[in-house]
């Protein structure tokens, strides 16, 4: 039989698979720290590092092997019985991460789910709201993930659209805007405001400095629970831990996912204090998946790499040197009109140019072999795995470069 192309492997997927996301046209079959090699054999940089679920590389041989360490031992208990992992994740990651309790989880939708029934329990039990009236203040152009009522809050109609009837009890205003919040807190009913410290999905938006401090400052001056969803900022991706650390905020509850696991499985986790998190009983939250031995021990061993490697400083070192870079491009190439970003977290806005827009960007990339994906049309996120070394950034700074200067 032929060998299989990349073509045939694309005419399978959409032959059999649901058509609800638009890939770009490359077929994966190997990886390795912050290269990623094709069906016939090209290697790409991968400057999207799934969604930041990738922060220490692909195949991360520490990650891999706690894997398959413990998968040979038990994979799945539930939480009906014990196993003698899921304490240790806990352990580790709440003295890791300074909060008395984690609630583990396995996806990031599901994490920010957890958040929102805890925020409400909270506000119930606590907090003395009546029943069935807690409101969750969200901002404009969030992505906090797909579920009903996830996408209720969403302001993107490609996110809501089609999906009613929506889940109640959220009010959005824009980001980075405490006089909104302020105004927003002014409602006696309001439990919780969730945030993005830096909104990554709607384009990688960085708010003004004292945007996360003043936000936290209004919710402790109302008794109202300040919950960062971390799951694509947080793990070293912005130069610290946690986007929050840059301004010595600590959420009231946190939300890891993606990057918690390496990437070799989902896992998602929320942290918070006694006060909030023993609010949920037995019985009242969980999952079956959620806090497995194999979840537990590649979450632990995978927040090692990130220490071991100092990953947060290696993001927050070559992140000024990459923007730096690209907005040195502002000047001579038209179709971009601006750098963002924060550690390796950076997006570069495309403005259009003869019909061309951010898609035909990400396929010249492709083709000089790097990998990465417009969000909003417009928008090209590059986000490296936390790995990357200086060279390594410097010849992707060059074929980004050499890429747009063939749409001059
Ligand atoms: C900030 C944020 N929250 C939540 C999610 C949802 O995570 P998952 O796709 O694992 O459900 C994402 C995914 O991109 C995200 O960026």
């Amino acid at each position: 039989m032929a060998k299989q192309t990349s073509r045939d492997f694309i005419d399978l997927e959409n032959r059999y698979g649901a058509h609800n996301y638009h890939p770009l046209p490359v077929v994966l079959t190997k990886g390795k720290g912050v290269f990623v090699w094709d069906v016939e054999g090209k290697k790409y940089y991968d400057f999207l590092s799934a969604y930041s679920a990738l922060n220490q590389g692909h195949c991360h041989p520490k990650i891999l092997k706690a894997m398959v360490r413990q998968s040979r031992r038990l994979t799945l208990t539930s939480r009906a019985f014990f196993n003698d992992c899921l304490g240790s994740f806990e352990r580790y990651a709440t003295e890791l991460l300074g909060y008395d309790k984690l609630l583990p989880m396995n996806t990031g939708a599901e994490g920010v789910e957890t958040a929102l029934k805890l925020c409400r329990r909270w506000a119930y039990d606590r907090k003395g709201l009546p029943e069935n009236e807690a409101r969750i203040i969200v901002c404009e152009n969030n992505f906090h993930g797909r579920t009903i009522t996830i996408v209720s809050m969403s302001t993107d109609p490609d996110s809501y659209k089609g999906y009613g009837p929506f889940t109640p009890g959220f009010t959005v205003i824009p980001y980075n805007d405490l006089k909104a919040l302020e105004k927003a807190l002014a409602d006696p009913n309001v439990a919780g405001f969730l945030v993005e410290p830096i909104q990554g999905e709607a384009g990688v938006f960085v708010p003004d400095p004292g945007y996360l401090k003043g936000a936290y400052d209004l919710c402790r001056e109302h008794n109202v629970l300040f919950i960062a969803d971390e799951v694509q900022t947080g793990l070293a991706r912005t130069g610290k831990m946690l986007a929050c650390d840059h301004e010595n905020v600590r959420p009231d509850i946190l939300i890891l996912g993606k990057a918690l696991s390496g990437g070799v499985l989902p896992v998602s986790a929320v942290l918070a204090d006694n006060d909030i998190m023993l609010c949920i009983k037995p019985g009242e939250h969980g999952s079956t998946f959620g806090g497995n031995p194999v979840a537990s021990n590649v979450a632990i061993a995978a927040l090692k790499v990130i220490a071991d490697e100092k990953l947060a400083e290696n993001a927050g070192k070559l992140g000024n040197i990459f923007r730096e870079e690209l907005t040195g491009l502002e000047k001579n190439h038209e179709m971009v009109e601006k750098v963002r970003g924060k550690g390796l977290l950076n997006a570069i806005v495309i403005r259009p140019k003869d019909g061309r827009t951010a898609w035909d960007v990400c396929i010249e990339l492709k083709n000089n072999g790097l990998l990465a994906k417009p969000t909003h049309d417009h928008i090209i996120r590059f986000a490296p795995p936390l790995v990357i070394t200086e060279d390594q950034l410097m010849e992707s700074v060059n074929i980004i470069r050499e890429t747009l200067t063939t749409f001059l």
